[in-house]
């Protein structure tokens, strides 16, 4: 089996990520491996895009080294990260009869892994837990682990830290996810690349056609690549603490834009593809910015069919309103990511305000 590993350093939680194509086929000896054991019950939770095509293959090779697996699956969507599904799910895993030796499989993107994440976190004061990614973006969501599920009053705001036993990345379930899916994982993977890494951004432009097209052997790469700039500082700052920050690169005005969304209609990786360039902007204006900064941030998105100019009938001050409300502002200052070269970004804090709506205003007019 051809693939590209990778593991994430946390001492005792270290876990190995491991990439390629058609491994869902070899998940149970990746399970023996991590120490998963068929003794008992095994809960995968999917969605129902998901489960349409992943499920049963799934299941089926689980059963033939004898796994024995209950599936609940969820309604696609954010709206599934919420107390009521995580209720059914915690039903059903208690009448399905899941012990304290078994395990939680994520079987899908994001919101597969972070609801499921959380109710390994919290089965019995915590259960095992894999991830088996089924979206691009979901690389992202594979380090760190962080789970959460949402309240009415906010995303993400009832969570755990919980880092997954092994993470089972099959680059060929991705060949079934819309394009539009598909962009806004590449948008994260770019970030991870301006974040500390110029060659790989470099080589994402070189090989942005073959990589569009889902190559498996240079997307498992770009996968290993973009988790492994996520790992380093992860490993270094498990509990986001500070280095940790830089992660949200494009996020503080990309939250701001998801949460006007009712007007922009933007995806998280279209939205932090955008915010990314107005921080390149930003950069640029405050004089710390190489040159060519903005213009190589829009370049490379735009390569991945990613939006990168400011989304119509948004307001500056309405964005600004927003940021100001983000989870991440700490005491109402604005705290941004901004990047100084291509691969290299800096925490920068106490920026006037009137700088940031000075760059919006402009990028409206453009
Ligand atoms: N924990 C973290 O560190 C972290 C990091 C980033 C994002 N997230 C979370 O991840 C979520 C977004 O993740 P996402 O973008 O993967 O969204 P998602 O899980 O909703 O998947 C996107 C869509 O693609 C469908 N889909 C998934 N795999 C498919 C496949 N192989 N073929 C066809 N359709 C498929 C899903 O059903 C869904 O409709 C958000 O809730 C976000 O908060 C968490
Ligand atoms: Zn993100």
């Amino acid at each position: 089996m051809k693939h590209e590993t990778l593991t994430v350093e946390l001492g005792e939680r270290s876990y190995p990520i491991v990439i390629g194509e058609g491994l869902l086929q070899h998940a149970p000896k990746l399970l023996q491996e991590a120490g998963i054991s068929s003794k008992s019950q095994l809960l995968i939770v999917t969605d129902e895009h998901v489960a349409k095509n992943y499920l049963e293959p799934l299941r089926e090779v689980l059963a033939t080294e004898g796994y024995r697996t209950t599936a609940s699956v969820i309604a696609a969507g954010e709206q599934s990260k919420s107390l009521s599904v995580y209720d059914r799910i915690m039903t059903e895993a208690i009448q399905a009869g899941l012990d304290r030796k078994s395990a939680v499989l994520a079987l899908g993107g994001g919101v597969v892994g972070d609801l499921a994440g959380f109710v390994a976190a919290t089965y019995m004061r915590g259960i095992d837990f894999v991830q088996l990614p089924t979206t691009l973006l979901a690389h992202d969501s594979s380090v760190g682990g962080k789970v959460a599920i949402n309240h009415p009053l906010g995303k993400n705001l009832i969570g755990a830290f919980h880092q997954p036993r092994v993470v089972i990345y099959d680059t060929s379930a991705l060949h079934t996810l819309p394009k539009r899916e598909v962009a806004a994982g590449f948008a994260e993977v770019v970030k991870h690349g301006l974040i500390s890494d110029e060659a790989f951004v470099d080589w994402l432009k070189e090989n942005a056609d073959r990589l569009w097209e889902l190559d498996s052997e240079l997307l498992a790469k770009a996968i290993q690549r973009g988790c492994a700039v996520k790992a380093a500082i992860v490993s270094e700052d498990e509990t986001e603490q500070g280095k940790r920050a830089l992660l949200n690169l494009g996020h503080t005005f990309g939250h701001a834009f998801e949460a006007l969304s009712a007007y922009s209609a933007l995806n998280h990786g279209e939205a932090i593809a955008i915010g990314m360039c107005i921080a390149a902007k930003v950069a640029e204006r405050v004089g710390i910015a190489e040159k060519g900064v903005c213009e190589q941030t829009e370049r490379v998105l735009s390569l991945y069919h990613l939006p990168t100019k400011w989304p119509a009938g948004l307001t500056p001050e309405a964005v600004l309103e927003a940021m100001k409300r983000d989870k991440k502002t700490v005491g109402g200052k604005l705290a941004l990511v901004l990047p100084r070269a291509i691969g290299h970004v800096e925490l920068i804090k106490d920026i006037d305000e009137e700088i940031i709506l000075t760059v919006m205003r402009e990028e409206v007019e453009a």
